[in-house]
């Protein structure tokens, strides 16, 4: 397709990859019904019953708790003639109940009352369309495709960090939800990259030393000498350190990253904000994160964890939701202040929404056109490669 050819490798995309609605109506079929996608965590439905609605475009499924306590998902649609049927954000059911005609279904998806129903007719194949689910350490993933791509290499290298954090312990502090006015790939390719830290985010910079490292070689020394002694130190602990990297492990990468010098937290002073998470002890000044494609991210402080979900809902709009987390049996205004827990990435998904916005109405213009990657855009550059290949189906 002349689209395709038009892309010039090292370059951002030709106009039409971030505002058209084929493009986007691709994009939906060939990645985000393909790939794995974070849900949220499994604290969002602590209960048999508990469940939470999530749209991704035209599709809406429930992610729920079934009554032996294992998380599912299904598509929100009846199967009599096609209504949705859980129409609020999240709540509590024995049964999930179609507001058209009443059928109703039970946890595990299975048709279990459908009046006036003919008898010729077999319940048992009416059941709701389900979803694929696998929950890595308290997080909830979901996958819309008949044959979800393996998974078992990103839930090992991703458990292998998460567990010390017990993140199937926590609660939700705090969850917002907002909506960038811009397509999914502006709003990629700002999140694959540092090159904008110095000039947008002042707050961030002040707390992650690497991003200052980034622009300046006296930095940069320190920043290494940091890191050096920061591993050792962090060992000492019995912590985990290091990195995985991309690679045919996955579509994941990430691993542990150093604070700064005096920062336990990523906090706005460096002192703790809540109490220490899951098995952790004491503090060791690391952050653990990890991004997978097509767009997610999670970051884990000592004492706190920021989920972020990234979902196209338009050719030009794309939601945000930030989920906190804390300790279970912490207690708000007792042992934590939701104000400080949620302060830095607050602030920096605020900057993100303001830049990525400003970009798109400038890729609207008739004088847009693709401008090259920097040295320090490398991973962008990697993320517009592998979503070509996908844009093509060149990969399995
Ligand atoms: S469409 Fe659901 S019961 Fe009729
Ligand atoms: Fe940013």
């Amino acid at each position: 397709m002349e689209l395709i050819e038009q892309h010039q490798r090292g370059y951002s995309l030709p106009q039409a990859f971030y505002v058209e609605p084929h493009i986007f109506n691709a994009d939906m079929d060939r990645i985000y019904r393909r790939h794995w996608l974070l849900a949220g965590p499994t604290c969002r439905v602590p209960q048999p019953g508990d469940y939470f609605t999530y749209q991704i475009a035209n599709d809406s499924i429930v992610v729920l708790r079934n009554e032996s306590g294992t998380i599912r998902a299904h598509h929100n649609v009846c199967r009599h003639r096609g209504s949705r049927i859980a129409l609020d954000e999240q709540g509590h059911a024995r049964r999930l109940v179609c507001p058209y005609h009443n059928w109703a279904y039970d946890l595990n998806g299975a048709l279990c009352a459908a009046r006036h129903l003919p008898e010729e007719v077999d319940q048992t194949t009416l059941g709701l369309h389900p979803v694929a689910v696998r929950v890595i350490d308290g997080l909830i993933f979901v996958c819309l495709a008949d044959a979800p791509p393996p998974f078992d290499q990103t839930e090992a290298d991703v458990s292998e960090f998460l567990a010390p954090y017990r993140l199937d312990r926590t609660q939700i502090c705090r969850r917002e939800v907002e909506v960038i006015r811009a397509n999914w790939k502006v709003v990629a390719e700002n999140f694959w990259e540092c090159y904008h830290c110095a000039p947008t985010h002042p707050e961030f910079c002040s707390v992650m030393s690497y991003a200052h490292a980034q622009n300046n070689e006296r930095l940069a020394e320190e920043r290494r000498a940091f890191e050096r002694d920061w591993e050792v130190a962090t060992r000492q602990l019995g912590h985990k350190v290091g990195r995985v990297e991309w690679s045919d492990r996955g579509l994941h990468q990430g691993g542990r990253v150093a604070i700064r010098p005096g920062f336990v937290t990523q906090s706005r002073d460096g002192r703790p904000v809540a109490p220490l998470l899951g098995d952790l002890t004491q503090y060791d000044g690391g952050i653990t994160s990890f991004m997978h494609f097509p767009l997610i991210w999670y970051v884990v402080s000592n004492d706190h964890a920021l989920l972020t979900r990234f979902t196209p809902v338009s050719p030009l709009e794309t939601e945000l939701e930030l989920t906190w987390l804390v300790r279970d049996d912490a207690v708000a205004d007792r042992d934590y202040d939701p104000d400080n827990v949620c302060w830095l990435w607050k602030t920096t998904a605020e900057q993100d929404r303001t830049i990525c916005e400003n970009n798109q109405r400038g890729i609207l213009s008739s004088r847009y056109q693709p401008g090259p990657y920097t040295t320090a855009e490398s991973s962008v550059n990697d993320f517009v490669e592998w979503y070509m290949k996908e844009f093509q189906g060149e990969t399995a």
